[in-house]
């Protein structure tokens, strides 16, 4: 959890669109006035109908802006000095249709008018129906806020209030409060710590390669290590860049995060993330896919069990390791062994051309994968260091002051 007191004295402004977290927002305003942050608020025509004027009002002592047309608003408070008196603007609940105009660069209500004009940081909370929030216009519109480094908190996964399951519902306000905090965090430390102005990429999690639309070939990689390798990097000042796979993870605060399913999509957010200083492959790729995946659900029609032909995925460790201009100064991969562990892994370092390999023994019983702690061995050029059974945040942060030291030393 980050640290609460680097709140003291922000500027928020909070745009509450139309949904029905927008109660939520409530206590997201009281959650951040007792840790010292001004909290303005944009309401939308929407946002009224759930939650009243009057109470963002009493919780932000504050006027509620609403009304782009206002001469009101507009004399005491224009939209773009109230969308720049601000060190970072966070919408929540971010209903789909304000995710659809910000992606689309409409500015046809105060709200969306505000997030055009900002110079501003944008944290979104999305919340919405589970079908609304999978609909690929949302993810697509998500996807492209994100690649344009607009922050986001959720949604977590649950019960909604129309009553059906799954990922829509908004992070919750502590959560915010916590992931607004990591912001602040990593924006000092981007700033002051020993890799600002160092650009990271991190892989982590498991990647699911489709058999048809239902089924996929996976793994058991929590993605904990590789996720808490992103937060470490940040926490040291690195602008970070995590390609997650399919994890049950919140994404860490500080860190830019591209979420995708297969090898060959990690690679190509990894290349598109280039040019970068660090890169730390954390992933549990699959080496294979499925060559030819059906795009109908295979049927069990009696003629037997399919017969599954796999081809081998790129390898994007080995692949970010080529020589060349866009090389990483520093490339990082994970070798998990079950036994031979040493020997393996050094033999994997020269293979991949990486210049450092964290070595960990997977085998059943050492509970690493998945678990919480980890016992890694540091394999560089010169030699081995080998850590103690440590938890995966430990090694996360060990591994960044390493990282940092190599940049020190440079
Ligand atoms: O070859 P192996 O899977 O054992 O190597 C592990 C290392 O290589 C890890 O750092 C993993 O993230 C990376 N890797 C990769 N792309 C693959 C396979 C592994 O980046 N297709």
């Amino acid at each position: 959890m980050a640290d609460h007191a680097i709140l003291a004295g922000k500027r928020v402004l909070l745009v509450i669109a139309g949904g029905i977290a927008a109660y939520k927002s409530l206590e997201l305003i009281r959650r951040l006035r007792e840790r010292g942050v001004t909290v303005r608020a944009v309401l939308t025509e929407a946002g009224a109908r759930f939650v009243t004027p009057l109470s963002v009002q009493a919780l932000t002592e504050d006027t509620v802006y609403r009304d782009l047309w206002s001469l009101t608003d507009e004399s005491e408070m224009g939209h773009i000095r109230l969308s720049r008196e601000a060190d970072l603007l966070v919408v929540a609940p971010a209903t789909a249709n304000l995710l659809a105009r910000m992606a689309a660069g409409m500015a046809d209500d105060l709200a969306a008018t505000v997030l055009l004009a900002t110079d501003k940081p944008v944290m979104v909370a999305p919340a919405m129906n589970v079908r609304m929030w999978q609909h690929a216009a949302t993810q697509a519109n998500m996807a492209l806020l994100e690649s344009r480094g607009v922050l986001r908190v959720g949604p977590n996964d649950g019960v909604m209030a129309c009553n059906e399951y799954g990922p829509g519902r908004m992070a919750e306000p502590m959560e915010i409060v916590d992931a607004i905090a990591g912001f602040f965090a990593a924006e000092a430390n981007r700033l002051q710590g020993p890799l600002a102005g160092r650009r990271a990429i991190v892989t982590s999690g498991p990647t699911h390669e489709p058999i048809d639309p239902v089924r996929y070939i996976a793994n058991r990689s929590s993605g904990k290590q590789g996720h808490a390798i992103a937060a470490a990097l940040a926490a040291l000042g690195a602008e970070v860049t995590l390609v997650s796979g399919p994890t049950r993870l919140p994404d860490p605060a500080g860190c830019r995060v591209t979420h995708i399913e297969t090898a060959r999509e990690m690679l190509a957010a990894c290349e598109a993330a280039l040019p970068a200083d660090i890169a730390v492959c954390a992933a549990a790729v699959a080496d294979w896919r499925v060559d030819g995946a059906s795009d109908r659900k295979l049927k069990k029609d009696g003629g037997g069990p399919p017969a599954l032909a796999l081809t081998e995925n790129p390898d994007i460790l080995a692949t970010l390791s080529q020589p060349g201009e866009r090389r990483p100064a520093l490339v990082v991969g994970f070798a998990a062994e079950t036994g031979d562990v040493l020997a393996y892994a050094t033999a994997k370092r020269a293979r991949k051309g990486c210049d450092w390999i964290v070595a960990n023994d997977v085998s059943p019983g050492t509970g690493t994968f998945g678990g919480s702690d980890n016992t890694v061995h540091l394999i560089r050029a010169d030699g081995v260091e080998s850590w103690p059974t440590m938890p995966k945040d430990a090694v996360a942060t060990r591994l960044a002051e390493a990282v940092a030291a190599f940049f020190a030393g440079k």
